[in-house]
This record gives C-alpha cells, structure tokens and sequence, in this order.
C-alpha cells in the first residue's frame, strides 16, 4: 500500500472509531435518562419571581408550570397584578398559587417568604425578577444608590434565594433551580451597563452552582434570552429578526432543565453567540453590542 493510502486507511480508522465513541456514549445518556416525570422532579410546589406583568417571562414560565398541575408561589413587587395572574391561573388551569407581593431588594425579605412557604414542598426555583431604571443612564451617570440597590434585587436577592431554596433541595435530594440571566450578562454591554454586570454576576453564580450540583439530584440551569417581545414599543428600535416570543423561550428552558447547564433560546440567540464568541474578539463584540445598544436606546 503506497504511503497516500496508508494516511487515510488510518484517518478513516480514526473517524469511524470516533464516531463509535460518540455513538456508544448516545447510547448510554439515552439508557441513563431520567423518566421520572416533570411534576414529580419539580413539583408539587415551584417559586416563580418577577411574575406580575402578563407579558413577561415570569408568567409565561407560571403559566407553563401551571399546565403541568405545578402549585405557585409567584412573588413580585407589583402587588395588583400580581393578585391578577394568580386569579387567571387558578382559574385556568385549577392549582393553587400563592402570590406574595415584596421587594426582593429589602434585607430581610427572605424571612416573609420563608414564613409564607412554610410547609410547601417546593421543588422548583425559578429566579426571574430583575430591576434596572428605564431610561438606562451611563454608568457614571447613575446614582451609586441606584447601582447598590440594583445588586440588592438582582445579585444579592439572587444569592439569597438560591443558596435558602438550594439548601432544601439538596437535603431532599431533587428539585431544579433555573437563573434567568441574559445575553447581556455574556459581555459587557453599553448603556445598560449596571444590568450587563448583574446578569454576568447571574450567570457565573448559576453555572458554577450547576456544577457544584452535579449528582446531587438538584438540577441548575442558567437561560440567557436575547431580545424578548416582554417590555412593549420600548424594544422596537431593535432589529425585529432579533426579537423572540415568550412561549419558545419558555418551552425550550423547562425541556432544558437536567440536561443542560445553559439555555441560550431560539437560533438567532445561538447563531449571534457563536459569531461574537468564535469570530470576534472579545473588544469587537463589546464594540458591536454598545453600537446595537446605541441604536435600540437611542443614545448616540
Ligand atoms: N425581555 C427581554 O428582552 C429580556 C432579555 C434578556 C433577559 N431578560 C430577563 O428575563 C427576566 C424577565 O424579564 P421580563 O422582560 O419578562 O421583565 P418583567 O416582566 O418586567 O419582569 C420583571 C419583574 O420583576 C419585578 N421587580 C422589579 N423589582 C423588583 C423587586 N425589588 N422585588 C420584586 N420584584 C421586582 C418587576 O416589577 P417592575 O416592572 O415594577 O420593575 C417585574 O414585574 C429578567 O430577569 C430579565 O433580565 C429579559
């Protein structure tokens, strides 16, 4: 055999024993895959916050939740609308849901709802809420209380609730925590500066939370939306081919949670993480994204 055929008997050798790996692994994760059904793993009872807006991600996760005979706890600050989603729930789908109307930025606010999930099972977290001013100043140009008390809600609160929630889950040995972050938290992102640095504080607490829980029947998982249609006309400066309903985000995170540690929705979220993670460098796709947020903003 001359020495061209002989590279590529190997190569080929190569490839096919590399395909059999990946083949025989399938194989195993698909024998290995948890049937326990989903009501079971993560329920009877799951924490839902920032639900109170119809039109938001938290009440979309609810209303999903709801649909699988999952009881709320739904929290948020908006205490009407609040009463108003839960009313619908009840109504709709026939679970009991608790909403608990509370500022995530308070100190003690871990007690009131610790005091008003006493003796529910809760298998489900799910960390939605988040707060950032909407006319998104400059960094500078915000208040430093504005940027202390935005740690208060979407860092510090974030760390409370999973740490107390995490905590019980782990003695119980099953429940799933998911961190709703975002794409904003993947690199620093201009005009929005506060809120990129909380989502990236978001992102990496949920991702080494997933993997310090490997094996211990809590599941973690992170989602990292790109634009979703949640806020009104405020998001129509944008490219429209980057917004995302609410309904696939939320479909595509629950079929994630225990099997993956990350969710970044839809194929354009996917496509535009891969052409700013793999063919920028990290300073063009920050200059990148403060020019889309420039133009989404209307600051320049
Ligand atoms: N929509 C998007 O394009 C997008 C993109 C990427 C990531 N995300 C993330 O997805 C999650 C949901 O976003 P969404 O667009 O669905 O927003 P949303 O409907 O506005 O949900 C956030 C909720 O949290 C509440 N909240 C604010 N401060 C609070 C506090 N101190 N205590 C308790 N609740 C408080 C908000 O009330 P107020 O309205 O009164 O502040 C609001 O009801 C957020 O974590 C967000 O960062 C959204």
């Amino acid at each position: 055999m001359s020495k061209r055929w002989q590279t590529w008997a190997v190569a080929g050798a190569a490839v096919g024993m590399a395909g059999a790996i990946l083949w025989q692994r399938r194989q195993q994760q698909a024998t290995h895959q948890d049937t326990t059904p989903f009501s079971t793993k993560y329920g009877p009872w799951a924490i839902v916050t920032g639900a109170a807006r119809a039109e938001g991600i938290g009440y979309g996760f609810a209303r999903h939740l709801a649909g699988r005979q999952i009881n709320l706890v739904l929290v948020d600050i908006l205490a009407d609308e609040l009463e108003a989603r839960a009313a619908e729930l009840r109504r709709n789908y026939l679970v009991k849901v608790r909403p608990v109307a509370l500022d995530l930025g308070q100190p003690d606010f871990i007690n009131r709802l610790l005091a008003e999930t006493d003796g529910l099972d809760i298998g489900l977290l799910i960390c939605n809420h988040m707060y950032t001013p909407s006319d998104t100043p400059p960094i500078l140009d915000m208040p430093l209380e504005m940027h202390h008390r935005m740690l208060d809600i979407n860092a510090r609160a974030y760390t409370t609730l999973a740490h107390t929630y995490g905590r019980q889950m782990v003695n119980k040995g099953r429940g799933g925590i998911i961190l709703v972050s975002s794409g904003a938290g993947m690199r620093g992102t201009a005009y929005t500066g506060a809120y990129s640095a909380n989502k990236a504080y978001q992102f990496m607490f949920g991702e080494a939370l997933w993997y310090e829980l490997l094996g211990s029947g809590v599941d973690v998982l992170v989602l990292a939306p790109g634009l979703t249609r949640t806020q009104g006309d405020a998001l129509d400066n944008y490219p429209a081919f980057m917004m995302m309903d609410v309904e696939p985000v939320v479909t595509e995170t629950l079929a994630g949670l225990g099997q993956k540690h990350l969710v970044i929705p839809g194929p354009v979220n996917k496509l535009l993480e891969v052409l700013s993670a793999r063919f920028m460098s990290r300073r063009q796709a920050v200059m990148t994204t403060g020019k889309l947020m420039a133009q989404g903003l209307q600051k320049e």
